[in-house]
């Protein structure tokens, strides 16, 4: 087994795949010559400021937009009094809408900082003027926030994967000779990407054209469509740069309250979201409170695997966050249970955000595993080694692959793991406790069928055309490593567009699934083109373009256990004086199918790593029971690891693919997060000896 090191750079055609190149955007990028959807000129642009509700539950009785109508520039004041009607029955992508993006439809209000005005003015600055001196008045009804595993209203939802069970897991516990049974929390975290949402709306010729911030092009239009009842036909939705997204960049309100304004005053209206305003409007994820049962025999072979996770959801939407899904690809065990249980409160919803479920649910299982390691002397990897199922151990289905037990030995070699006394507390270094920790990662592999274009161009270069979207990830050069691979040309002569709808549906960049699905399509798209290349003739000026689509083939992929994984390491000094967790240095091994740009994976890889280090020691959203609203909603309130807080982290991966796949892919873009914090937690523990189970280790719960 090798470990794959290469950063070199290359431009020949053959090796395109699996060579480091540079973004093909970057210049853009750090010149500013790369617009972002809140900064792109239009003319006659007019600018939308959201007012957001200051109580958690009530109606709205009344906003009183006369004064603020007489304000220089102010266009309109739009509310649930004189909005255009959306509808929110309908099945979107990912299911049935969020009622919260019927905004402007009645007068109730379910969380606080729910828009109930939206100011539209020439200038920003007039908008925002306006919108806080806009006085609405409500109807307060009493609300509940308060979050815990023991509230009466909780209940264990009916969807997929809500409740898996096998064996008989209270008779494998009563014969075990280690028992771990602990709890374990996360708090409420947020998407903090660096360009807050943003969205401008206009009617072109009977076409309404938005752009945007998002994670899928198409999944927006159509979602726009679906709400104003329009021919999807008439929708396109432009995304070209983003600066960050996650999970969050979806379908919001803010898009929606655009086309709003846009279609009352008849020119083009941009709505920017504020750092504050992202608390209530773009979801975030829900505060867990986890339970696990670990039952082993004496040796560390787990009879018994039992993880009961809450979380919280709207009033008006169930989200789950199905931490409780972790452990089901990961350890044999004689009984499994694993349950996701929540609770309804009168708070935003909750959504997607990076490894949703995996992210929480590694930190409590790999913490367990940790705590059995400790109990029944058995070293962590060796532990995990021991537990090594031949077959998914709930779903029973073959591996694609796996190579967890690769990438363990491999992190274990480049650590230094061998040398690892266990005991804790030992490493003393003047006021610095020193310790190492390790945890497992998992994240599934999806696929969503996806439609390209490809065009020899007449002058020996080649267009790919694809409604990808680039999230910040490297997504829009991967896929031109991947077209000039398949092409055996030269990257430099494939030009990939993306984050346009009109290219037509393609997966979004979320679940990990992006470059897949994409991938995929393009290449079975250069595949039909050549074949119509080598009939021969002369390419004429249009040039020749061939189109792909994928559902056929991802429809008839084969049942498996589809993940990929990893092993995370990560080694902590404490300040015994202050309480303070220095992370010193975190590696991750990742075994996640074949590797297209190794620089921007190993950044994806560190970028989800750094993540999970912030969720270990920094972040945490206060939700004030008084209000319902958030305390120190900024970066000033929401801490989250800063470079000063950031170590060498050091990501890299061993030889692993996807047979199933036509490039080989299986999906790199959350696993870096998952088991991060448990490494963490876990390492705390080897320095110090005290168990940390609720996240983030702040200096105050050390000491
Ligand atoms: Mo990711 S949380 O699926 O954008």
């Amino acid at each position: 087994m090798t470990a794959r090191t290469t950063t070199t750079t290359s431009t020949t055609a053959a090796s395109a795949v699996g060579t480091s190149f540079t973004r093909v955007e970057g210049r853009d990028k750090v010149t500013g010559a790369a617009r972002y959807a809140g900064e792109i000129p239009f003319a006659e642009l007019a600018h939308g400021w959201m007012v957001l509700s200051t109580v958690a539950r009530g109606r709205v009785r009344s906003v009183e937009s006369d004064p603020v109508r007489q304000m220089p520039g102010v266009l309109a004041v739009l509310h649930h009094g004189n909005a255009p009607r959306v509808d929110v029955d309908y099945m979107g992508l990912l299911g049935k809408p969020d009622p919260i993006l019927g905004v402007f439809q009645h007068d109730q209000v379910p969380f606080a900082g729910w828009p109930v005005a939206l100011v539209v003015a020439e200038t920003s600055e007039q908008a925002r003027e306006a919108a806080e001196a806009l006085v609405v008045r409500y109807d307060e009804e009493p609300h509940d926030v308060a979050f815990s595993a023991e509230h009466p209203d909780t209940y264990t939802p009916d969807g997929d994967g809500m409740l898996m069970e096998k064996g008989d897991l209270e008779s494998e516990l009563a014969a075990s000779a280690h028992v771990v049974d602990e709890s374990y929390t996360t708090p409420e975290e947020h998407h903090s990407s660096m360009e807050p949402h943003a969205a401008m709306a206009r009617w072109d010729s009977g076409r309404l054209e938005v752009v945007d911030s998002n994670q899928g092009s198409t999944w927006v239009a159509q979602e726009l469509a679906n709400l104003f009842s329009l021919d999807p036909a008439s929708v396109r939705v432009r995304s070209e740069h983003i600066g960050g997204a996650f999970g969050s960049k979806g379908v919001r309100v803010h898009q929606i309250l655009a086309v709003m304004a846009a279609t009352l005053l008849d020119r083009p209206v941009r709505v920017v979201t504020t750092r504050r305003q992202l608390f209530s409007l773009t979801g975030y994820r829900s505060p867990t409170a986890q339970r696990v049962r670990l039952g082993a025999d004496a040796d560390g072979r787990l009879r018994a695997v039992d993880h009961q996770a809450h979380s919280l959801t709207s009033t008006v939407h169930e989200f789950v966050e199905g931490s409780a899904g972790f452990g089901r690809p990961m350890y044999a065990s004689d009984a499994h249970r694993s349950v996701n249980r929540v609770v309804r409160l009168d708070v935003p919803t909750p959504t997607y955000m990076r490894a949703p479920g995996e992210a929480p649910g590694s930190f409590a299982l790999e913490s367990a595993l940790d705590e059995l390691a400790e109990r029944s002397g058995v070293d962590p990897i060796a532990l995990r080694a021991r537990n090594e199922p031949d077959v998914g151990p709930v779903s029973g289905l073959p591996f694609a692959s796996r190579n967890l037990l690769s990438a363990f030995q491999e992190g274990a070699r480049r650590f230094g793991w061998a040398d690892r006394d266990p005991r804790p507390g030992l490493r003393r270094e003047g006021r610095w406790l020193l310790g190492t920790g390790t945890a497992a990662a998992t994240f599934p592999v999806i696929v969503m069928p996806s439609t390209a274009a490809v065009t020899a161009e007449a002058d020996g270069t080649f267009t790919v055309r694809i409604t990808a979207s680039d999230v910040g990830t490297g997504a829009r050069t991967a896929l031109t490593l991947i077209a000039a691979e398949a092409l055996e040309v030269p990257q430099d002569r494939v030009h990939v567009r993306i984050g346009d709808s009109d290219f037509g549906p393609a997966a979004i960049s979320g679940g990990s699934m992006g470059t897949r699905s994409w991938g995929w399509a393009v290449t079975a798209a250069v595949a039909d083109l050549r074949e119509q290349l080598a009939l021969g003739g002369e390419i004429p000026p249009q040039g020749i373009t061939v189109r792909s689509d994928t559902s056929a083939a991802v429809g008839a992929l084969a049942q498996k256990e589809r993940h990929s994984y990893g092993a995370q390491f990560a080694e902590v000094a404490v300040d015994v004086t202050t309480g303070e967790v220095r992370v010193r240095r975190m590696l991750g091994i990742f075994a996640a199918g074949r590797i297209i740009n190794p620089l921007t994976a190993r950044s994806q890889f560190v970028g989800g790593m750094t993540w999970g280090l912030s969720m270990a020691l920094h972040e945490e959203a206060h939700r004030d029971q008084a209000s319902g609203g958030h305390v120190g909603a900024d970066f000033a309130g929401y801490h989250f690891a800063a470079n000063a807080d950031v170590p060498l982290i050091e990501a890299d991966w061993v030889e692993d693919t996807d047979a199933d796949d036509p490039i080989g892919i299986k999906g790199i873009g959350e696993i870096g997060i998952v088991g991060a914090a448990a490494a963490i937690a876990n390492a705390v523990w080897h320095a110090t000896g005290v168990r940390h189970r609720n996240l983030p280790i702040r200096p105050d719960r050390v000491l």
